[in-house]
Protein backbone atom coordinates (compact mmCIF):
# COMPACT_ATOMS: atom_id res chain seq x y z
CA UNK A 1 0.00 0.00 0.00
CA UNK A 2 2.67 3.00 0.70
CA UNK A 3 5.24 3.70 -1.38
CA UNK A 4 8.69 4.69 0.38
CA UNK A 5 10.71 7.40 -0.34
CA UNK A 6 13.99 7.87 1.62
CA UNK A 7 16.06 10.97 1.72
CA UNK A 8 19.13 11.92 3.61
CA UNK A 9 18.27 15.68 3.96
CA UNK A 10 15.34 17.84 3.47
CA UNK A 11 14.29 21.26 5.02
CA UNK A 12 10.72 19.98 5.95
CA UNK A 13 9.11 15.97 4.91
CA UNK A 14 5.82 18.15 5.01
CA UNK A 15 6.76 20.56 3.00
CA UNK A 16 8.60 18.42 0.37
CA UNK A 17 5.46 15.95 0.00
CA UNK A 18 2.80 19.22 -0.38
CA UNK A 19 5.10 20.70 -3.01
CA UNK A 20 5.77 17.43 -4.90
CA UNK A 21 2.13 16.48 -4.87
CA UNK A 22 1.55 19.90 -6.83
CA UNK A 23 4.18 18.94 -9.25
CA UNK A 24 2.98 15.42 -9.52
CA UNK A 25 0.37 13.35 -9.73
CA UNK A 26 1.92 11.13 -6.47
CA UNK A 27 0.19 7.68 -5.61
CA UNK A 28 -1.80 7.90 -2.47
CA UNK A 29 0.03 6.83 0.48
CA UNK A 30 3.27 8.02 -0.53
CA UNK A 31 5.44 8.29 2.33
CA UNK A 32 8.69 10.87 2.56
CA UNK A 33 11.02 9.91 5.57
CA UNK A 34 14.24 11.96 5.88
CA UNK A 35 17.25 11.19 7.77
CA UNK A 36 17.96 15.17 8.52
CA UNK A 37 15.34 17.98 8.46
CA UNK A 38 16.82 21.61 8.36
CA UNK A 39 13.54 23.25 8.65
CA UNK A 40 11.38 20.69 10.42
CA UNK A 41 8.10 22.59 11.50
CA UNK A 42 5.80 22.03 14.37
CA UNK A 43 2.25 23.08 15.17
CA UNK A 44 1.10 26.65 14.62
CA UNK A 45 4.67 27.97 13.68
CA UNK A 46 6.86 26.07 16.06
CA UNK A 47 9.97 24.41 15.03
CA UNK A 48 10.49 20.64 15.29
CA UNK A 49 13.93 19.87 16.38
CA UNK A 50 15.61 16.31 16.06
CA UNK A 51 19.18 14.93 16.27
CA UNK A 52 19.75 13.43 12.43
CA UNK A 53 19.75 9.71 12.11
CA UNK A 54 18.48 9.48 15.60
CA UNK A 55 14.73 9.51 14.85
CA UNK A 56 11.72 9.11 12.61
CA UNK A 57 10.72 12.07 10.80
CA UNK A 58 8.24 11.36 8.12
CA UNK A 59 5.31 12.52 6.15
CA UNK A 60 2.69 10.40 4.34
CA UNK A 61 0.41 11.62 1.50
CA UNK A 62 -3.01 10.62 2.12
CA UNK A 63 -6.15 11.51 -1.02
CA UNK A 64 -9.71 11.28 -0.06
CA UNK A 65 -12.43 11.14 -2.58
CA UNK A 66 -15.32 12.16 -0.50
CA UNK A 67 -14.32 13.32 2.78
CA UNK A 68 -15.97 15.94 4.45
CA UNK A 69 -14.13 18.52 6.35
CA UNK A 70 -17.00 18.42 9.02
CA UNK A 71 -15.12 15.18 9.83
CA UNK A 72 -11.73 16.12 10.48
CA UNK A 73 -11.84 15.45 13.79
CA UNK A 74 -11.99 11.83 13.34
CA UNK A 75 -9.09 12.11 10.46
CA UNK A 76 -6.76 13.42 13.84
CA UNK A 77 -8.29 10.54 16.01
CA UNK A 78 -7.03 7.86 13.00
CA UNK A 79 -3.22 9.28 13.20
CA UNK A 80 -3.09 9.79 17.08
CA UNK A 81 -4.50 6.27 17.45
CA UNK A 82 -2.12 5.03 15.05
CA UNK A 83 1.18 6.07 17.05
CA UNK A 84 -0.78 4.77 19.98
CA UNK A 85 -1.33 1.73 19.21
CA UNK A 86 2.13 1.31 17.74
CA UNK A 87 4.02 2.33 20.45
CA UNK A 88 1.99 0.43 22.96
CA UNK A 89 3.53 -2.73 23.20
CA UNK A 90 6.94 -0.65 23.42
CA UNK A 91 5.81 1.90 26.32
CA UNK A 92 2.88 0.26 28.01
CA UNK A 93 -0.03 1.94 30.43
CA UNK A 94 2.45 5.52 30.57
CA UNK A 95 1.55 6.11 26.73
CA UNK A 96 -1.83 8.85 26.31
CA UNK A 97 -2.35 11.41 23.83
CA UNK A 98 -2.34 14.79 24.53
CA UNK A 99 -4.97 17.07 23.02
CA UNK A 100 -5.13 17.39 20.30
CA UNK A 101 -2.07 14.86 19.05
CA UNK A 102 1.14 14.71 20.99
CA UNK A 103 2.44 11.13 21.98
CA UNK A 104 3.40 11.46 25.74
CA UNK A 105 4.93 8.86 27.99
CA UNK A 106 3.91 10.27 31.21
CA UNK A 107 4.26 13.65 31.77
CA UNK A 108 7.14 13.53 28.64
CA UNK A 109 6.50 14.24 24.67
CA UNK A 110 7.93 12.10 22.33
CA UNK A 111 6.12 12.71 19.61
CA UNK A 112 4.11 15.16 17.40
CA UNK A 113 2.09 15.17 14.76
CA UNK A 114 1.62 17.99 11.74
CA UNK A 115 -1.72 17.58 9.78
CA UNK A 116 -1.68 19.34 6.41
CA UNK A 117 -5.37 19.33 4.71
CA UNK A 118 -6.03 20.68 1.38
CA UNK A 119 -9.13 21.56 1.30
CA UNK A 120 -11.75 22.17 -1.73
CA UNK A 121 -16.23 23.33 -0.93
CA UNK A 122 -15.85 21.68 2.25
CA UNK A 123 -14.01 18.42 1.80
CA UNK A 124 -10.95 17.51 2.32
CA UNK A 125 -9.09 16.72 -1.13
CA UNK A 126 -5.44 15.56 0.29
CA UNK A 127 -3.90 15.46 3.73
CA UNK A 128 -0.22 15.36 4.47
CA UNK A 129 0.14 14.18 7.66
CA UNK A 130 3.53 14.53 9.41
CA UNK A 131 4.73 12.35 12.05
CA UNK A 132 7.97 13.34 14.20
CA UNK A 133 8.99 10.41 16.91
CA UNK A 134 11.92 11.02 19.52
CA UNK A 135 13.36 7.62 19.36
CA UNK A 136 16.93 6.81 19.81
CA UNK A 137 17.66 10.43 20.86
CA UNK A 138 19.15 10.60 24.40
CA UNK A 139 19.85 14.42 24.97
CA UNK A 140 17.55 17.16 24.15
CA UNK A 141 18.16 20.84 24.09
CA UNK A 142 17.47 22.94 27.09
CA UNK A 143 14.58 24.56 24.85
CA UNK A 144 12.68 21.35 25.13
CA UNK A 145 12.50 20.38 28.76
CA UNK A 146 9.34 17.85 27.98
CA UNK A 147 11.04 15.88 25.46
CA UNK A 148 11.50 12.46 25.60
CA UNK A 149 12.69 9.03 23.11
CA UNK A 150 11.42 5.65 22.69
CA UNK A 151 15.45 4.79 24.51
CA UNK A 152 14.62 6.89 27.13
CA UNK A 153 11.41 5.38 28.11
CA UNK A 154 12.38 1.60 27.57
CA UNK A 155 16.36 1.88 28.06
CA UNK A 156 16.08 0.10 24.36
CA UNK A 157 17.54 0.99 21.15
CA UNK A 158 15.63 1.09 17.85
CA UNK A 159 15.96 -0.12 14.88
CA UNK A 160 14.04 3.08 12.81
CA UNK A 161 13.10 1.23 9.56
CA UNK A 162 11.60 -2.06 11.60
CA UNK A 163 9.55 1.01 13.46
CA UNK A 164 8.35 2.89 10.46
CA UNK A 165 7.09 -0.26 9.40
CA UNK A 166 5.19 -1.36 12.31
CA UNK A 167 3.72 2.41 12.45
CA UNK A 168 2.70 2.04 8.96
CA UNK A 169 1.25 -1.31 9.53
CA UNK A 170 -0.97 1.02 12.49
CA UNK A 171 -1.74 3.82 10.10
CA UNK A 172 -3.15 1.12 7.42
CA UNK A 173 -5.74 0.05 10.02
CA UNK A 174 -7.03 3.12 11.59
CA UNK A 175 -7.75 4.37 8.57
CA UNK A 176 -9.23 1.36 7.22
CA UNK A 177 -11.13 1.91 10.17
CA UNK A 178 -11.65 5.88 9.12
CA UNK A 179 -12.73 4.84 5.14
CA UNK A 180 -15.37 2.60 6.78
CA UNK A 181 -17.13 5.28 8.62
CA UNK A 182 -16.89 4.23 12.02
CA UNK A 183 -16.35 7.50 13.35
CA UNK A 184 -18.11 6.64 16.80
CA UNK A 185 -15.40 3.76 17.40
CA UNK A 186 -12.24 6.27 16.60
CA UNK A 187 -13.83 8.96 19.03
CA UNK A 188 -14.30 6.45 21.79
CA UNK A 189 -10.49 5.19 21.54
CA UNK A 190 -9.32 8.47 21.37
CA UNK A 191 -11.20 10.04 23.91
CA UNK A 192 -10.14 6.36 26.26
CA UNK A 193 -6.49 7.33 25.76
CA UNK A 194 -6.72 11.23 26.25
CA UNK A 195 -3.95 12.15 28.82
CA UNK A 196 -4.75 13.77 32.00
CA UNK A 197 -8.79 13.03 31.70
CA UNK A 198 -10.66 13.60 34.30
CA UNK A 199 -7.38 14.61 36.58
CA UNK A 200 -7.36 18.15 37.81
CA UNK A 201 -4.85 19.85 35.75
CA UNK A 202 -3.29 23.26 35.65
CA UNK A 203 -3.93 25.23 32.20
CA UNK A 204 -3.72 28.88 31.43
CA UNK A 205 -5.63 31.03 28.91
CA UNK A 206 -2.88 33.59 28.31
CA UNK A 207 -4.46 35.87 31.25
CA UNK A 208 -5.09 33.75 34.47
CA UNK A 209 -3.45 30.11 35.37
CA UNK A 210 -6.56 28.14 36.78
CA UNK A 211 -7.18 24.30 37.42
CA UNK A 212 -9.78 22.55 35.23
CA UNK A 213 -10.60 18.77 34.29
CA UNK A 214 -10.10 17.78 31.14
CA UNK A 215 -14.04 15.88 30.14
CA UNK A 216 -13.52 15.45 26.74
CA UNK A 217 -12.29 16.40 23.38
CA UNK A 218 -15.45 17.33 21.12
CA UNK A 219 -15.98 16.40 18.16
CA UNK A 220 -15.06 19.65 16.55
CA UNK A 221 -12.11 19.69 18.15
CA UNK A 222 -12.17 21.64 20.79
CA UNK A 223 -11.51 20.54 24.99
CA UNK A 224 -13.93 20.60 27.10
CA UNK A 225 -12.87 21.76 30.96
CA UNK A 226 -14.50 21.11 34.18
CA UNK A 227 -13.37 24.62 36.25
CA UNK A 228 -13.16 23.98 39.76
CA UNK A 229 -16.81 25.80 40.11
CA UNK A 230 -18.01 22.62 38.03
CA UNK A 231 -18.46 24.91 35.15
CA UNK A 232 -17.89 23.59 31.75
CA UNK A 233 -15.77 25.64 29.34
CA UNK A 234 -14.78 24.78 25.77
CA UNK A 235 -11.15 25.85 24.44
CA UNK A 236 -9.68 26.19 21.23
CA UNK A 237 -5.98 24.91 20.52
CA UNK A 238 -5.12 28.60 20.69
CA UNK A 239 -6.77 29.73 23.65
CA UNK A 240 -5.54 27.47 26.38
CA UNK A 241 -2.03 25.86 27.54
CA UNK A 242 -1.14 23.32 29.70
CA UNK A 243 1.03 24.46 32.48
CA UNK A 244 3.25 21.41 33.47
C1 LIG B 1 4.23 19.10 16.85
O1 LIG B 1 4.08 18.38 17.83
O2 LIG B 1 4.40 20.32 16.95
C2 LIG B 1 4.17 18.46 15.48
C3 LIG B 1 5.51 18.00 15.04
C4 LIG B 1 5.52 17.36 13.67
C5 LIG B 1 6.92 17.10 13.19
C6 LIG B 1 6.96 16.29 11.93
S1 LIG B 1 8.58 15.70 11.55
C7 LIG B 1 8.07 15.18 9.99
C8 LIG B 1 7.12 16.24 9.46
N1 LIG B 1 7.85 17.30 8.78
C9 LIG B 1 7.77 18.46 9.43
O3 LIG B 1 8.34 19.52 9.09
N2 LIG B 1 7.02 18.32 10.53
C10 LIG B 1 6.50 16.98 10.65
Amino acid sequence: MFTIVKLNAINSTNSYLKEWSKEKELSHATVVVAKKQTLGRGEMGSEWLSESGKNLTFSILFRFSNFSISNQFYLNCAVSLSLYDSLLPIIGKNLTIKWPNDIMSANKKLGGILIENTVKSGFIKQSVIGIGLNVNQVHFPDSLPNAASLRLASNKIYDLDGLLQSILEAVKKRFNQLKRGEFRALNNAYQKVLYRRNVVSKFSDGKHIFNGKIIAVLTDGRLQIELENKELQIFSLKEIKYIF
